[in-house]
C-alpha cells in the first residue's frame, strides 16, 4: 500500500493518507526554537531545550498514539472534524500532508470547505506560525466555526508529567484580546512566557483544559467545540491551554486565513512586569506585529525556501542518466539526507518520537560525528559546537559523554569513561579543518571542563585525546573500553544484578583490563589525520610520539585482533574474546570489520576483505546489516546490556543502522562498488518505500534500529531522525560513493560505483569556490580515475581552485 511520495522539485514528501503505518513528522525551525509537527499535527515545540524550556505538552506512549499538538477543529453546524483528521479522525473528503524543509503543510477537507494548515518557524524568529486557509469549495454559503487548541508545559518537561501536587497549583495565564499568554512560574524565577494569539478578534477564547475538554472527554471530544461555545475560562492551577474561537462565513468560492503564532518570549529581569503581576508584552507585542498579513507570513516561508535552497545549493547531485538508481540517491542526497544531518546536529538525541526530550544531553561522540554530515552546510556553526565540545574534556584527555545544551556544561549524572569519546572531537575536528581550510582553530583557546584558567589551544586538547587513547591500554596493548565505546551496550566493567542499575553509568568491577579492538580501529583511522595536523604545526615530537603509538596499535591489532577470519570485538573483563568464532554467540561483530577497513588495516594482505566477506555471509539481510551474531539468548553479567535486548533488537543483533555505512565506505576503500551500493541501499530511505508497511518509519529519513533477522519483526524500523546513521550515510554516499571528499589540501576525487553508472554530475561549494565535477565512467570501471582536468588542465593529486569556479572533469579508467 502507498502511502504518499516524494516531490522532488518542491523537496518535499507528500503523504496522502493520515493513518501512516507510525506518525510520520517534520521538524520546524533551524536554531533556538524548533517544533515536531506530525502529519495530523501532533507534536510539541520548545525553546532551545526541549527539556527545559518546552512550550507545550505531549504524551508519549499513549494509546491512541501521537496525543497533543496544535488542533484546529471545525465546527461545521454540529459536524466536528479536523483538518488534520486527527484527533477527531471525522473522515476526510480530502487529505494531505506535505513536509518540506522546516515546513509543514495538512489540507484537509470536508463537506465542502476546504483547510490548509501551514506550520513553520521564520528563520531567526522564536516561534510557531499555523496559518489556516479556509476556503468555500461548495455552492452554498457556510458558516461555521474554528477552534484553536494547545495545551501548556509548564516548561520543565520532567517535572510536567511527574510533580502533580504542585504543578496542579501553579498554572496562570492572561488574555488580552487574541493574544493568550502562558506565564506559569513568571511570577518567581522564570523571565519568559509563551504566547498563542490570532490575528483576528476571536468570539471566545479557553484556557482551562478541563473547561474547554470536560474532565472526562479526550481531545477527541471536547465539550466546548461540540456544543460550539467557548466558555472564556482562565486557568487557576490545573492545565493550561490556549483555545480560540472564530465564528466564520464563506460565501461560494470564498477565502479567508487565520493566521496564529505561538512564541516563546524574553525579558530582561528587572523589567519583567508593567504592572503589579502582569507581565510585560512588548516582546510578544514585536513578534505578533509581524504576522499579522498573509503577505507577512507568505515572505517569511519564502525566506524559508530560500533559506534551504541555499544550504542545500553546496552540495548538489545531478545523476547523469535516467539509472532509477541515481534518481533515489539524489533525493536522499540533495535533499532529505542532508535536511536529516541538520535536524541531527541541531536536536542531538534530544527530541523525536523515540527520545523523550527529557532523557539525553549532546552527546560528545553523537555530535563530533553529527558534524561530519553538517560540516559542509554551516560550517561557523560546526566551528563553534567543536569548541562548546571540546570545553567539556578534562584535562587527562577524557570527556564527559553527555553536555547540556543551555548551559554547556558537561553532565556530572552520567559522568565519563566512556573510552571511545575523546577521538572523535579529532574525526569532527579534522573534518572541520577539511571543509573549510581554517586551521586557525586549532590555535582557539579553549579550557579543560569549563574551568577558567584552563585554557589551552584546540591542538592541545587533540594531544589528550589522541594520547588518552594511547596510554589507556590494557594487557593486550589494545584500548581499555572503559564503561563502554561507540556501543553503549557493550558495559564489560558493569556487572550488573541489580535491577533498574544504569549500565552506562556503574562500573562494579573496574576490572581495568577490558579491552576494545574498535576503538583501536578508530585511534588508526584518526591516527593520519592527527598526524598531519601535527607536523603542518611542526610540532615533531608529538609527531613522532604518535607514529610510534601507530606503530604499536597495529602491532597489538596483528597479534591479538584477528580471529582468522574476521577481527575480534573486545577482550573481556576476564581477559576472554569477545566477538571470536570461538564464542557460543556474539562470534563476530560489524564494527571492527567497518572501522579496521576505513582504516585501511589488513588491506595489503587480505584481511579487511575477507573480513568484509565474513560480514556478508554472516551479518547481512534484506534489510541491512546486523550488529553481531549469532544473538545473544540470556543475559551475561560480563557483557552488560547489550545481552539484556531481545535478540534481534538494538544492539543485540538488530540492524543498527549507524555502523551499516562503515562497512559500506571500508567496501570503498577496497574498490568493490557494487557491495559498497548494496550495503548503501538496503538501508536507505528511498529504496524502501515499497515495504513501508513492515518499515513502518517515515519514509524519508533513516532510523536508528531495523529489527534483525532473529526478531519477530524482523524489517522493522525504530527510533527515526536521531540517529548518527545521516552523518554516516551521507559521508559514505557523498566521500566515498560518489567520492568527492575534502582533503587538508582541496578536494579529492575518487568515486567507487556500482556497475551500470554511466557519470554524474556534482555542484559543490568548496571554501567559497563553486566545483562543477563531471565523473565520466563510460568505461564501466567500479573504481580507478584516470584523468582529472581543472578548468581544462589535467592536474594530479587533490584538487584547489585558485578562485573563481571550478569546471572538473573527471574519467574514469
Ligand atoms: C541504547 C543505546 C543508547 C544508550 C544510551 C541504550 O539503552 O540501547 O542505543 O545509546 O542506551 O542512552
Ligand atoms: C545511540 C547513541 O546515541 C550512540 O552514541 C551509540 O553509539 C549508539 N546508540 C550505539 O550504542
Amino acid at each position: 500500500m502507498s502511502y504518499g511520495y516524494f516531490d522532488d522539485t518542491k523537496r518535499e514528501y507528500c503523504i496522502q493518507r493520515p493513518d501512516t503505518p507510525y506518525p510520520w513528522i517534520n521538524y520546524l525551525g533551524s536554531q533556538d526554537f524548533f517544533g515536531l509537527f506530525s502529519n495530523t499535527a501532533g507534536g510539541y515545540c520548545f525553546y532551545r531545550d526541549a527539556r527545559l524550556l518546552r512550550l507545550t505538552r505531549y504524551r508519549y506512549n499513549n494509546a491512541p498514539a501521537d496525543a497533543g499538538g496544535r488542533y484546529f477543529y471545525i465546527n461545521d453546524n454540529g459536524d466536528v472534524w479536523n483538518p488534520s483528521w486527527q484527533p477527531c479522525k471525522t473522515p476526510l473528503d480530502k487529505y494531505e500532508c506535505r513536509h518540506g524543509l522546516g515546513y509543514s503543510v495538512i489540507t484537509g477537507a470536508r463537506a465542502g470547505l476546504s483547510v490548509t494548515h501551514t506550520a513553520f518557524v521564520p528563520v531567526g524568529d522564536t516561534a510557531e506560525i499555523h496559518r489556516l486557509k479556509l476556503h468555500n469549495e461548495s455552492s452554498e454559503k457556510k458558516a461555521f466555526s474554528l477552534f484553536s487548541f494547545v495545551e501548556f508545559c509548564l516548561w520543565n518537561a520532567m517535572d510536567d508529567s511527574t510533580n502533580f501536587q504542585r504543578n496542579f497549583s501553579i498554572g496562570e495565564v492572561e488574555v488580552h484580546g487574541s493574544a493568550i499568554y502562558h506565564k506559569t512560574e513568571y511570577r518567581e524565577r522564570r523571565n519568559h512566557y509563551a504566547v498563542f494569539a490570532a490575528n483576528r478578534e476571536n468570539n471566545g477564547f479557553d484556557t482551562d483544559r478541563e473547561s474547554f475538554l470536560g474532565l472526562y472527554n479526550g481531545f477527541d471530544k471536547p465539550q466546548a467545540v461540540l456544543e460550539d461555545k467557548s466558555r472564556g475560562s482562565v486557568a487557576s492551577g490545573w492545565a493550561p491551554i490556549g483555545s480560540h474561537r472564530f465564528e466564520i462565513a464563506l460565501e461560494p468560492g470564498e477565502s479567508t486565513s487565520v493566521i496564529f503564532v505561538l512564541g516563546y518570549c524574553e525579558n530582561p529581569a528587572n523589567q519583567k512586569f508593567e504592572a503589579p503581576d502582569v507581565i510585560r508584552k512588548e516582546p510578544a507585542l514585536a513578534l505578533l506585529a509581524k504576522y499579522q498579513t498573509d503577505e507577512q507570513v507568505d515572505a517569511a516561508l519564502q525566506a524559508l525556501r530560500t533559506h534551504w535552497k541555499d544550504l542545500l545549493s553546496r552540495w548538489q547531485l545531478f545523476p547523469g542518466d535516467e539509472d532509477p538508481r541515481m534518481v533515489k540517491v539524489s533525493r536522499m542526497v540533495n535533499i532529505w539526507n542532508q535536511y536529516q544531518c541538520m535536524v541531527t546536529f541541531n536536536m542531538s538525541r534530544s527530541a523525536s518520537y523515540f527520545e523523550s526530550g527529557i532523557g539525553r544531553g549532546m552527546g560528545f561522540r553523537d555530535s563530533s560525528q553529527d558534524l561530519l554530515g553538517f560540516v559542509h552546510l554551516i560550517p561557523e556553526r560546526a566551528r563553534e559546537r567543536i569548541l562548546d565540545i571540546a570545553a567539556t574534556q578534562f584535562k587527562d584527555g577524557s570527556a564527559y559523554h553527555q553536555y547540556q545544551p543551555l548551559t554547556k556544561k558537561g553532565n556530572a549524572e552520567v559522568g565519563t569513561g566512556f573510552n571511545d569519546d575523546p577521538l572523535w572531537l579529532i574525526i569532527g575536528t579534522a573534518a572541520y579543518v577539511k571543509e573549510t581550510g581554517d586551521w586557525g582553530i586549532l590555535d582557539e583557546a579553549v579550557p579543560f571542563d569549563l574551568e577558567e584558567g584552563t585554557e589551552a589551544p584546540l591542538m592541545e586538547h587533540l594531544h589528550r585525546s589522541f594520547g588518552y587513547t594511547a596510554t589507556h591500554l590494557g594487557p593486550h596493548g589494545l584500548p581499555l573500553i572503559g564503561r563502554a565505546d561507540w556501543n553503549d551496550c557493550l558495559n564489560l566493567n558493569c556487572f550488573s544484578e541489580t535491577p533498574g542499575e544504569s549500565f552506562q553509568t556503574t562500573a562494579n568491577f573496574e576490572s581495568g583490563v577490558a579491552e576494545s579492538v574498535l576503538i583501536a580501529g578508530i585511534f588508526l583511522y584518526c591516527a593520519p589525520d592527527y598526524i598531519e595536523m601535527c607536523k603542518r604545526r611542526g610540532e615533531t615530537e608529538k609527531t613522532a610520539q604518535a607514529e610510534q603509538a601507530v606503530r604499536a596499535m597495529k602491532e597489538a591489532v596483528d597479534n591479538h585482533g584477528w580471529d582468522g577470519g574476521w577481527f575480534l570485538r573486545a577482550y573481556d573483563a576476564y581477559g576472554k574474546k569477545i566477538g571470536s568464532h570461538e564464542c557460543e554467540e556474539g562470534q563476530i561483530f560489524i564494527e571492527p570489520q567497518g572501522f579496521m577497513g576505513m582504516a585501511g588495516i589488513g588491506m595489503d594482505d587480505g584481511r579487511a576483505v575477507k573480513a568484509l566477506d565474513s560480514v556478508k555471509e554472516r551479518l547481512d539481510t534484506d534489510y541491512g546489516i546486523m550488529l553481531q551474531q549469532p544473538a545473544y539468548r540470556t543475559y551475561r553479567l560480563n557483557l552488560g546490556e547489550i545481552s539484556t535486548y531481545p535478540p534481534g533488537y538494538k544492539e543485540n543483533a538488530g540492524i543498527f543502522c549507524h555502523n551499516n555505512p562503515w562497512v559500506s565506505i571500508a567496501e570503498c576503500t577496497a574498490g568493490r562498488g557494487d557491495r559498497a551500493f548494496e550495503v548503501y541501499r538496503k538501508i536507505a530511505p528511498a529504496f524502501l518505500e515499497d515495504i513501508v508497511q513492515l518499515h513502518r518509519t517515515e519514509p524519508y529519513v533513516y532510523s536508528q534500529m531495523i529489527a534483525g533477522r532473529d526478531a519477530a519483526r524482523h524489517g522493522e524500523a525504530k527510533n527515526s531522525w536521531l540517529t548518527g546513521t545521516a552523518a554516516w550515510t551521507f559521508v559514505n554516499i557523498s566521500q566515498h560513493i560518489l567520492g568527492i571528499r575534502p582533503g587538508f589540501d582541496g578536494l579529492i576525487v575518487d568515486p567507487c560505483l556500482p556497475s551500470g553508472v554511466k557519470g554524474y554530475k556534482v555542484e559543490r561549494l568548496f571554501r567559497g569556490v563553486r566545483y562543477i565535477i563531471t565523473v565520466d565512467n563510460t568505461a564501466g570501471m567500479q573504481k580507478g580515475v584516470k584523468s582529472v582536468t581543472v578548468n581544462g588542465k589535467p592536474v594530479s593529486g587533490e584538487i584547489l581552485s585558485d578562485g573563481g569556479d571550478a569546471e572538473v572533469t573527471v574519467v574514469m579508467g
